[in-house]
């Protein structure tokens, strides 16, 4: 046998297993009537069996469906496959002790199989250890538990045992496995292993043992001991799956003797250090999958383990965490004549350096996936030879130079996804010449220009394409109005002129021209070619003219951005057609008029954005039947009227309300605290009237997670910091890019009431908002101090209350705010007075700091200001004066690197933290 191909590997067990009842076949014996009557009792124990007992009928009990005999038992019944026959019993595990006893008459009975069946939740009865005839059990997926019967022990002739996928039934002592001394098949996989046993010890007391699958049995490194133990056993076996346990440590060392191993999966572990070089001495390896562990490297690199397993067809070694080069760059792959390797995966592993150019001598491979790794140089010309592949991800590297246009002949491929990597240079029809099976082109985020000529043939049906940020300069490329393209996106891939009339060949369902310098107007008949458009991102580029009503035709129509054009006229009523819409960005183009009232019918309205127009009157209230909406953005329009009270009542999934910029009156409604997962609020800049309200300490969505140990994970509120906020942001989602990402956080969580007509005292509740990172309500007429608890705003990042009345000093609990993490603060225009609280408490690292390099060194004179503060703060604990006190990142920067840089020993002291600093203060 020159290969071992895996199959072969399985159809030999099974026909090992099938020896002893094959002659049973075509057997021409009748039934023994002992046997039929046993048959019959079990049959009628069973509630109504649609699939499993139809055949059942007549006398000759051999010819019913999953029954046969043996000539030279005498008609008597020898094997029973009733594999996922929806046999049902009575509720009570009792029933189906009875229905199973019924089988025990079965004297001569071989080959039983009852997996798939839902055999009710009762233990496994114990007279199973009495078919000692047995050479096939199968109980895989019966839905028994409580503890696996010692019993089975008994059944010495049982050649294959098949335990798995049955979550409650526990294996509490494995003393009665060592008795099956003929067992070469052992299966029990997602069964729950208590923790004392030696699995290795009674192992190694069953010598026949090929096949062995333990995955997911809660194993951890005691179990299967790596040495000391006599693991003869190891030396025949040829199918080994510990997947998804607990195993911690290095790849135990007795495997070195697995020599016979075709498949060893040990994915889904803890195994780390380094994968050693002995595996490429494990010749008759053909799966080997390493993936989801935590190794940090490979003894002597990929190259070593590769050389001799010139059968191993599979490798997975993906989601590890090595460091740096793991491939093996120098040398090359000889030792064998022929690689079998046919799937080679190493994905987001954290491996580094250079493609080796001996990949190219993998010639069979078929699928190569080095996805999201931090491989860098060029993308090996010799990948050009591996003419069987089929799949090549090589995204998200640091992979530059060109693409090299030996790819071009890579005549099966039909996935090529090299984006987001350095790439550049120029691809032309040579990359794509023998490409005919290509369906799936990924050149998205690298430094590509796209130059074909423009009456160009692409010998391809793509499917999908992505070439965002590719550079076409051109208009719409022709070529791909050839393709039955069902997603296409050529976003920010300086593509000018108009959109083509009709994009009627393509099967569109996502199209993104986003970020162009496409003019015009849109088509009239836009629709045409796009029944069954789902996504549609025509934002930032120069379109013209109203939004067409033959949208309203694309009834499929999910998502629609054309923000940032310069479309005009009203938002057309008929959008109400448009049933599946969940996401609407018209924001930044010239439309004017009122919102329609028809924005009512759009119920699966997640996100509006319509920020940024010339928009006006009252908010419709329809507009509440949209009550799945999240993000609410309608500022910078000229819209009037109350800020409806209903707003609180009807959104109860809102994050974001930005309404902004507008002209709206009257006071604040107390009902938008309902709005609990809120975490921007943006009224700034109306002309709003009345007091804070009082209860915005229900705003759950703008404060810190309270971890609470006796309170469930689901009872948890608010949002975690370190986490996303829960969908946050659709559009990365929808488009999977960043910077849409970028300019959600940049709002951060954050309350903006400026520039508005408020009065009244700024109320305690805000100070329980503990996840602001912006509060701003300068510009308004508030009074009163400044409240006590403000330190309790942690995550402030920008405070202004600037241009109000208060009055009063500054609290303590501020000076500490601003040491942590302040980096813009404005105190200015009010009549605070006072002093200034003592530096009381200095951040404990300067870690937090450093990411704001780029403001580093502005001027000398922020560096200025934060000596003195610093000195006064020092030497008298308070600052008499109060003027506009402006922070921000730079100051934070400056002053620490002046205390990291001062030789002075009262700096040092200061930039050893706080301890030393409080310290001092008591000395004093
Ligand atoms: C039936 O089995 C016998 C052996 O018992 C074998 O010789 C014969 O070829 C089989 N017949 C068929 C049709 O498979
Ligand atoms: C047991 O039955 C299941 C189907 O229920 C099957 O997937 C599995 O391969 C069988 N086990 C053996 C060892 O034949
Ligand atoms: C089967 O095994 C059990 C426990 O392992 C034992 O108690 C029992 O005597 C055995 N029964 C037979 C019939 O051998
Ligand atoms: C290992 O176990 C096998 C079988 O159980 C036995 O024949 C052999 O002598 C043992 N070897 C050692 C070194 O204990
Ligand atoms: C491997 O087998 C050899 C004998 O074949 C034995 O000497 C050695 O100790 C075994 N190694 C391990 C780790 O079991
Ligand atoms: C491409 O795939 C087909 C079908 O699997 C295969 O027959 C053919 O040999 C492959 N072509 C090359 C160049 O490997
Ligand atoms: C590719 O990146 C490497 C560093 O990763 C650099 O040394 C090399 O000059 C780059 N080559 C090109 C063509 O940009």
């Amino acid at each position: 046998m020159r290969k071992f191909s895996d199959h072969g590997f399985v159809l030999l067990v099974l026909s090992l297993a099938a020896i002893p009842f094959c002659f049973c076949i075509n057997s021409t014996a009748s039934c023994v009537e002992r046997d039929r009557e046993a048959l019959t009792k079990f049959q009628q124990s069973f509630q109504d069996t649609p699939d499993g007992f139809s055949s059942w009928k007549g006398k000759d009990c051999c010819k019913w469906k999953g029954v046969s005999c043996d000539d030279q038992s005498a008609g008597h019944v020898v094997k029973l496959d009733l594999r996922a026959k929806r046999l049902r019993t009575e509720v009570h595990f009792q029933a189906t002790e009875v229905s199973l006893s019924c089988l025990l008459e079965l004297k001569y009975l071989k080959y039983l199989d009852l997996s798939g069946n839902n055999l009710g939740d009762g233990p496994i009865p114990k007279f199973f250890g009495s078919m000692k005839q047995l050479t096939y059990l199968n109980l895989s997926s019966t839905q028994f538990s409580g503890t696996v019967p010692h019993h089975i022990g008994n059944l010495t002739s049982l050649q294959i045992l098949d335990l798995s996928n049955q979550p409650l039934l526990i294996v509490d002592d494995l003393l009665w496995l060592s008795r099956l001394s003929s067992l070469h098949h052992l299966d029990m996989s997602d069964l729950y292993f208590e923790e004392t046993l030696n699995l290795m010890q009674v192992l190694s007391m069953l010598p026949s043992l090929l096949w062995l699958r333990l995955s997911n049995c809660g194993l951890d490194e005691t179990q299967f001991p790596g040495g000391g133990t006599n693991a003869t056993f190891l030396h025949n076996l040829q199918s080994l799956d510990l997947a998804n346990n607990g195993l911690l440590g290095p790849i135990p060392d007795a495997l070195r003797n697995m020599t016979s191993l075709r498949r060893l999966d040990l994915s889904f572990n803890i195994l780390q250090s380094s994968i050693p070089a002995w595996l490429g001495n494990l010749e008759n390896l053909v799966h080997l999958n390493l993936s989801h562990n935590v190794f940090n490297s490979i003894e002597g690199g990929l190259l070593s383990i590769l050389r001799n397993v010139c059968h191993l067809k599979s490798l997975d070694l993906s989601l590890n965490q090595f460091q740096g080069e793991i491939l093996g760059t120098r040398g090359t792959l000889s030792g064998c004549t022929e690689y079998d390797l046919d799937t080679l995966r190493l994905v987001n592993s954290g491996a580094s350096g250079r493609l080796p150019d001996w990949l190219g001598k993998l010639r069979n491979l078929k699928y190569l996936d080095f996805q999201m790794n931090s491989f860098s140089g060029p993308i090996p010309f010799s990948l050009g030879n591996l003419s069987t592949l089929r799949e090549l991800y090589l995204s998200h590297n640091q992979l530059n130079g060109t693409v090299p246009e030996s790819l071009g002949q890579l005549s099966n491929l039909t996935v090529l996804d090299l984006s987001s990597n350095n790439i550049d240079g120029i691809v032309s029809e040579v990359h794509f010449a023998n490409l005919s099976k290509l369906e799936i082109l990924n050149f998205a985020l690298n430094h590509l220009t796209i130059r074909v000529k423009s009456n160009w043939e692409p010998p391809f049906q793509l499917k999908h394409v992505r070439m965002e940020s590719c550079k076409f300069g051109t208009q719409f490329p022709q070529w791909l109005l050839t393709q039955k393209t069902i997603t296409l996106d050529l976003s920010n891939a300086s593509i000018s002129g108009t959109i083509p009339k009709s994009l009627h060949g393509l099967h569109l369902t996502y199209l993104d021209l986003s970020y162009n310098e496409i003019t015009g107007s849109l088509p009239q008949k836009f629709s045409d070619g796009m029944p069954r458009l789902d996504s549609l991102f025509l934002g930032s580029n120069h379109i013209k003219g109203s939004v067409p009503t033959s949208l309203c035709n694309i009834e499929t129509l999910g998502a629609l951005d054309l923000s940032k054009n310069r479309l005009s006229g009203e938002i057309p009523g008929c959008l109400k057609n448009l049933q599946n819409l969940y996401a609407v960005d018209l924001s930044s183009n010239n439309l004017s008029g009122v919102i329609p009232s028809s924005v009512g019918y759009l119920r699966h309205l997640v996100w509006l954005n319509l920020n940024n127009n010339s928009l006006h009157g009252e908010l419709p209230s329809a507009l509440r039947n949209c009550s799945y909406l999240k993000h609410l953005d309608l500022g910078n329009n000229r819209l009037s009227g109350h800020i409806p009270a209903w707003i609180g009542d009807s959104f109860e999934f809102l994050i974001i309300l930005r309404l902004r910029s507008n002209t709206f009156n009257g006071s604040i409604p107390s009902q938008l605290c309902q709005l609990s997962p809120l975490q921007v609020l943006d009224l700034a800049h109306n002309d709003l009237t009345g007091i804070i309200p009082h209860c915005f300490d229900y705003l759950n969505g703008m404060q810190l997670v309270q971890y609470s140990t006796n309170q469930p994970e689901s009872d948890q509120q608010g949002y975690d910091i370190d986490a996303e906020p829960n969908n946050k942001n659709i559009w990365q989602v929808l488009k999977g890019r960043e910077y849409e990402s970028a300019r959600i956080s940049s709002l951060g969580v954050s309350m903006d009431l400026s520039s508005n007509n408020l009065v009244g005292f700024i109320p305690d509740e805000l100070t329980s908002l503990s996840g602001l990172l912006g509060l701003n309500l300068s510009h308004n007429h508030l009074e009163g101090s400044i409240p006590q608890k403000i330190g309790e705003l942690k995550s402030l990042e920008s405070f202004d209350i600037s241009n109000n009345q208060l009055s009063g000093t500054i609290p303590m609990s501020m000076w500490s705010l601003a040491m942590a993490t302040l980096s813009h603060l404005n105190l200015s225009y009010n009549n605070l007075s006072g002093p200034l609280p003592k530096v009381y408490e200095i951040p404990t690292s300067t870690s937090n700091v450093d990411h704001d390099s780029e403001e580093a060194g502005e001027d000398g004179y922020e560096l200025l200001w934060s000596c003195l503060v610093v000195m006064l703060g020092f030497a008298m604990g308070f600052w008499g004066v109060i003027g506009p006190l402006m922070l921000n990142k730079s100051w934070r920067h400056a002053y620490f690197r002046y205390v990291d840089e001062a030789k002075d020993w009262i700096f040092v002291a200061v930039a050893v933290k706080m301890r030393s600093w409080r310290r001092w203060e008591e000395a004093m």
